[in-house]
């Protein structure tokens, strides 16, 4: 596949254009746009969601959502579905907001590979998490509104102007006008999608031709090209226990090997993977790898628990303390360099024709 041209951020004061219609599915969409009331409760520092909205209902659900449900010792998400894997407390933002620091390392400073319009004038991210690279693409692009959605109220309160969070279900239906983004965005969905040819078709109507939608996950898979790592590491083990538990959750981690196939099938053209090797600890020795290899050895250290208790737990009734105990050894295996282990990152960028 050929590769895809840098898009160069450039900074044109453009007129903003008119604002979105409220997201994803009408009443039930909450904008996060309250004042902050939580500042005393850490999971939600700096987050400006759960204020004051007039009507009793709307409080006493916004405040349901914004206190999350407790869980292992960790607070996951009240809206939607309650099934997102993840926690999303504040040792989970910090991890998030670090993997969004290894990402754009590893895509050499950039934040997308899709070759959009320079001045696009709206941009939509998927389960936006802490809203980092709502936040940072909202700054390169000023001509573009940039919307990012997520079931849990976590994105700061200090925001560029063209930028906006709101709290939905993007696995429900959207009420966008078909063709209304010029970039679709997604990065690292785990345990989160249930159905993904449906978020792809969702993707595609809602791209506007000439759009592109982009798709970039961590692959569940482990390499190791020397062998310096034996079959039954640790981080092996952890990998070949993920995949099948995600799978029995209908959460399945290896979902994004078929992102294209997805992409494909909805009507998308010229889909191009890349794929980005990520050492899983300080083992490379050329220094830009040696650095993602420290964020990434940091991430999975501390957050191999935010990604095992709620999901080893469903799906094969492991207690908390079993969880643990088995990730004594992963955690072990991932700190030692001599094991010359990388998943890989893959971005899959594709095209909706002019003129479809
Ligand atoms: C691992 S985090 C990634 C965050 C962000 N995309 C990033 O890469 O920094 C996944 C995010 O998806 C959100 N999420 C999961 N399921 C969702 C759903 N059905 N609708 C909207 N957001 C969802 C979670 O709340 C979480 O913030």
């Amino acid at each position: 596949m050929d590769d895809v041209p840098v898009p160069v951020p450039v900074p044109v004061p453009v007129a903003v254009p008119p604002p979105l219609p409220a997201a994803v599915h009408g009443d039930d969409a909450i904008e996060a746009e309250f004042q902050n009331d939580f500042e005393g409760d850490s999971a939600y520092a700096g987050s400006s969601y759960a204020g004051s909205v007039s009507g009793s209902l709307t409080e006493t659900l916004s405040s349901a959502v914004a206190r999350g449900v407790e869980e292992h010792g960790r607070t996951y998400a009240a809206y939607g579905n309650e099934e997102y894997g993840l926690p999303i407390d504040e040792e989970e933002l910090d991890r998030i907001d670090m993997s969004h620091a290894k990402y754009i390392m590893l895509l050499d400073k950039k934040l997308f590979l899709a070759p959009i319009n320079p001045q696009p004038q709206r941009i939509l991210d998927l389960g936006t998490g802490t809203g980092l690279w709502a936040i940072n693409v909202a700054d390169a692009f000023p001509s573009a509104e940039v919307l990012g959605l997520d079931i849990a109220p976590v994105q700061p309160q200090w925001v560029p102007a063209n930028c906006r969070f709101e709290i939905d279900d993007i696995e429900q239906s959207w009420v966008f006008g078909n063709a209304t983004f010029d970039l679709i965005h997604a990065r690292d969905l785990l345990l989160s999608i249930r159905d993904w040819p449906k978020l792809v078709s969702q993707c595609y109507e809602h791209t506007k031709p000439g759009g592109y939608t982009e798709l970039q996950c961590v692959l569940p898979h482990l390499h190791c090209d020397d062998g310096s790592a034996p079959p039954n590491s640790g981080l092996f083990e952890f990998s070949r226990q993920a995949q099948d538990a995600s799978t029995i959750l209908g959460l399945p981690l290896d979902a994004c090997t078929r992102y294209a196939d997805y992409m494909t099938a909805a009507g998308f053209v010229d889909v191009v993977e890349k794929r980005f090797k990520m050492p899983t600890s300080a083992w490379p020795k050329e220094k830009r790898l040696k650095l993602i290899g420290a964020f990434e050895m940091h991430n999975l250290v501390k957050g191999v628990s935010a990604m095992s208790l709620r999901m080893f737990n469903k799906a094969y009734g492991w207690s908390r303390e079993q969880i643990e105990m088995f990730l004594t050894q992963v955690r072990k295996d991932t700190q030692n360099v001599r094991c010359k282990l990388y998943p890989n990152i893959s971005t899959t960028c594709v095209r909706i024709l002019m003129g479809s």
